[in-house]
């Protein structure tokens, strides 16, 4: 039988598709029918690993949420129990907590692949926008998630970041106690958390869905960031990107167990195995890694408003970034300037994180507001000019054109369109 260009012989496929084509539609989004650039290197897999990812924390958070209890006075100890009586919750604990590192480490490189190969550049704007969307709810999720096992560190974390909606001027007091639902972060924050805890990861897979319709519209970017020209450019996404992606599955699966099973604890706070204490508050409240730039920026600005905005500012900038990089060359290869700036803000960003981990205090300070003013630099002022006057390396005609070797000098709209 064949339809939409899909062919087999199982009589049991054959009934399926006659009624609902899902085989074909398969077929044709990750199987033998779609075609994508054939020159996609090994940054192109953590997007697949990305959609692992959010499955694993799915399927694990919903066994977590069996044997949970989001009360204020049974929290901690039902996570205590999850961990000594539940068969194996110390397994599902570990890899759900751990694997909250591993989704944040793939979705980064993810990020930082298409701010070099200029991933976010027409036609694929709305993409990037959707992807940024995501790592916000992410940056939620994990949060609110961090909340529920009720420790110390859960606790000032709510305690910190909630308070900072009271930095609103005139509504922000009522705002915060609103979302306490009561005077102080209490049971009833703990349980609006939990809820929407549980929910946003199904948000998150929507939209991850609307990600991967708006890419199959245009398809991938590539290495060279030259539109495809012709099926010499292309390759069958089934076998060939599909044994790739399991390849670097392995390698993800490897590196997430020797975290789950030598270093479970090794990303987490050791105050965060102290049950919550509303009349303690830890010497240093300090977020997971993955949230620690962000942190920096916010404590970077000496108000509590100004934080909130810088921080909120950080985010908001990124939505821009395919209108602030102005240059018509799409991948960081054939921009010599554009590239040292790149690495800068990659260097940028890590000394970010780790201000974030410090006190703040000393050198922190100066450090924290430096890196902070440099990332707004970068795209404020250094991806718009260095757009305008950079003089990029002659670019490929087309990908299989780069094989034989043929340049052209970069010219006016047809590679970006822009
Ligand atoms: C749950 C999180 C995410 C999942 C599951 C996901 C999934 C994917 C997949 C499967 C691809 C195609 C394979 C690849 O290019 O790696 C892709 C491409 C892309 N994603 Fe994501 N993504 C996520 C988050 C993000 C975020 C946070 C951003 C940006 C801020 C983003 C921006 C992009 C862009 C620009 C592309 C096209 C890349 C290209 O063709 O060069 N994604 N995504």
């Amino acid at each position: 039988m064949q339809h939409n260009g899909f062919k087999s012989s199982n009589r049991i496929v054959q009934w399926i598709e006659y009624r609902l084509p899902i085989f074909s539609f398969l077929d044709q989004q990750v199987g033998t029918q779609y075609q994508a650039p054939k020159n996609l290197n090994y940054l192109w897999n953590f997007g697949s690993l990305a959609g692992i990812a959010l499955i694993i924390q799915i399927v694990t958070g919903i066994v977590l949420a069996m044997h949970y209890v989001p009360h204020g006075d049974m929290a901690f100890d039902s996570v205590e129990r999850i961990m000594r009586d539940v068969n194996y919750g110390w397994l599902i604990r570990y890899i759900h907590a751990n694997g909250a590192s591993m989704f944040f480490a793939a979705v980064y490189i993810h990020i930082f692949r298409g701010l070099y190969y200029g991933s976010y550049k027409f036609p694929r704007e709305l993409l990037w926008m959707l992807g940024l969307v995501i790592f916000v709810l992410m940056m939620a999720t994990a949060f609110m998630g961090y909340v529920l096992p009720w420790g110390q560190m859960s606790y000032w974390a709510a305690t910190v970041i909630t308070n900072l909606f009271s930095a609103i001027p005139w509504a922000g007091q009522s705002l915060t106690e609103w979302l306490w639902g009561g005077f102080v972060v209490g049971t009833p924050t703990l349980t609006r958390f939990y809820s929407l805890h549980y929910l946003i990861p199904f948000v998150i897979a929507g939209l991850v869905i609307l990600h991967i319709w708006a890419l199959h519209v245009h398809k991938s970017n590539n290495p060279l960031g030259v539109e495809v020209k012709g099926p010499k450019d292309t390759i069958a996404f089934h076998p060939y990107y599909t044994i790739k992606d399991l390849f670097s599955l392995g390698i993800f699966l490897a590196i997430f167990g020797f975290w789950v099973f030598y270093f479970p604890n090794y990303l987490g706070h050791p105050d965060n195995y102290i049950p919550a204490n509303p009349l303690q508050t830890p010497p240093h409240i300090v977020p997971e890694w993955y949230l620690l730039p962000f942190y920096a920026i916010l404590r970077a600005i000496p108000s509590k408003l100004g934080g909130v905005i810088a921080m909120g500012a950080s985010l908001a900038i990124l939505f821009l970034v395919p209108w602030l990089d102005t240059s018509r060359i799409r991948s960081g290869t054939f921009r010599p300037i554009f590239k040292q700036f790149y690495w800068l803000l990659v260097a940028d960003v890590l000394v970010l994180g780790y201000v974030g981990s410090q006190p703040p205090e000393g050198i922190f300070i100066h450090l924290g507001r430096i890196a902070t003013a440099y990332y707004f630099v970068h795209f404020l002022l250094i991806l718009p000019i260095v757009g305008w006057l950079e003089r990029p390396k002659p670019i490929p005609s087309s990908i299989s054109e780069s094989e034989a070797g043929t340049t052209q000098e970069a010219s006016g709209r047809s590679e970006t369109g822009t």
